[in-house]
């Protein structure tokens, strides 16, 4: 029994039945957004593909009224008051402009770019029109990642010195083909997940990022899927790290997935099942302690909710509230994503220089 009630889920807006129109009926769409849209109770209007029978599909899985035959038919729907984009990431920014000129607020998937360039042009055509725009980094409305920042909020972990991610799983690449093409795969398609929630929990911007990435002897793959990448705070004793090995193929036992949070008053530990054994996934796992409690005991809590669908409200539900003006800008705005890329991209450097890369304003 826990001694507190934990805050793991996001604040639903005031305003939800904001008309939602989809670009991009493909696997994170059927599989992630639109479940947790019908949990969440928002109006899904209609949808596009570029392969019209991809959208169809769609539809009539989650009986949605309408199918485009483009995007300008999709914007030109009054009844559609933000689109929410899940395309290749090298379709965002012609996709961006246009919705953008059209003048709705959107949802982008992760990653906003593959580049620094494409990302920071992206952002400037939001900003020529005026509109808001949040980036899908949806891990953190994770229930664990929103957990331990409801325990940070009142105090309970103190002031925080280490997260560690530490990520030992069987990833199955061949259920994304086009990913072991790239050059850039875990921090650009996974580990982005991870900086993200960091910079979430922490509130703070690393000073410096050492990355070594590499895959496994004999893969075919053009990019890296194994990682150690750490990042550095200035002067400050914090410090991140993520360690990934998307080749544990030797059986459930000896995987690990968890990311553990650490203050000088207390520390929480979340086990992502999700990742193990994926897509099927093993159940997930949260403890923790906090010295400010009273007592040393660790405490386990389960949630009914898990990462995939239900942390996709998260981002969706923040835009909706910035669209009603409950709140300023959403959490996952373009700007505050440009932060979260731009260690991304120093990752990157320094795993071509071998070396401690400062992070760049
Ligand atoms: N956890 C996560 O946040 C998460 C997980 C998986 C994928 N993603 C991201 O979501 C995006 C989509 O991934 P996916 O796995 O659904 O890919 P997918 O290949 O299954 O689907 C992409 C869909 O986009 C359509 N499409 C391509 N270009 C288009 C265009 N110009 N206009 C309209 N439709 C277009 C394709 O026909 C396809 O149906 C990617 O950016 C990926 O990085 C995020």
């Amino acid at each position: 029994m826990s001694p507190i009630e934990l805050q793991h889920l996001p604040v639903l807006p005031r305003k939800r039945d904001y008309g939602i129109g989809i670009c991009g009926a493909g696997g994170i769409v059927n599989d992630a957004h639109l479940p947790a849209y019908r949990k969440a109770g928002f109006n899904v209007m209609g949808v596009f593909d570029a392969r019209r029978e991809a959208a169809e599909r769609t539809a009539a899985r989650f009986e949605i009224p309408r199918v485009y035959d483009s995007l300008d038919q999709l914007l030109a729907d009054r009844r559609v008051d933000v689109v929410d984009i899940a395309v290749p990431a090298t379709e965002n920014l012609k996709i961006v402009e246009t919705v953008a000129a059209a003048g709705k607020p959107m949802l982008i998937q992760k990653p906003l770019a593959e580049d620094d360039e494409t990302a920071r042009r992206t952002v400037a055509a939001i900003d020529r029109h005026g509109v808001l725009a949040a980036v899908n980094q949806q891990m953190r409305w994770e229930p664990g990642v929103r957990a331990t920042m409801d325990l940070i909020s009142r105090g309970l972990l103190g002031e925080l010195f280490s997260i560690a991610f530490l990520v030992f799983v069987d990833t199955p690449w061949h259920m994304w083909p086009w990913l072991m093409q790239k050059s850039t795969v875990d921090v650009l398609y996974h580990s982005i997940h991870y900086l993200d929630a960091i910079r979430f929990l922490t509130g703070l911007e690393p000073a410096s990022v050492f990355c070594d990435g590499t895959t496994l002897p004999g893969y075919t793959t053009n990019g890296e899927t194994r990682l150690c990448l750490h990042l550095m705070y200035g002067d400050s004793q914090m410090r991140a790290t993520i360690l990934t090995n998307h080749h544990a193929s030797c059986g459930l036992e000896g995987q690990q997935s968890e990311f553990r949070v650490e203050g000088v008053e207390g520390a929480a530990i979340r086990k992502m099942g999700l990742l193990m054994n994926y897509p099927k996934g093993v159940p997930d796992g949260f403890r923790f302690t906090s010295r400010r409690l009273g007592d040393r005991r660790w405490v386990n809590v389960e949630f009914g909710e898990t990462w995939i669908p239900d942390a996709f409200v998260g981002p969706m539900a923040s835009l909706m509230r910035a669209m009603s003006g409950e709140i300023e800008r959403p959490e996952t705005d373009v700007h505050d994503n440009l932060k979260t890329l731009r260690l991304v991209f120093a990752a990157y450097e320094s795993m071509r220089t071998r070396s401690v890369v400062p992070v760049k304003a």
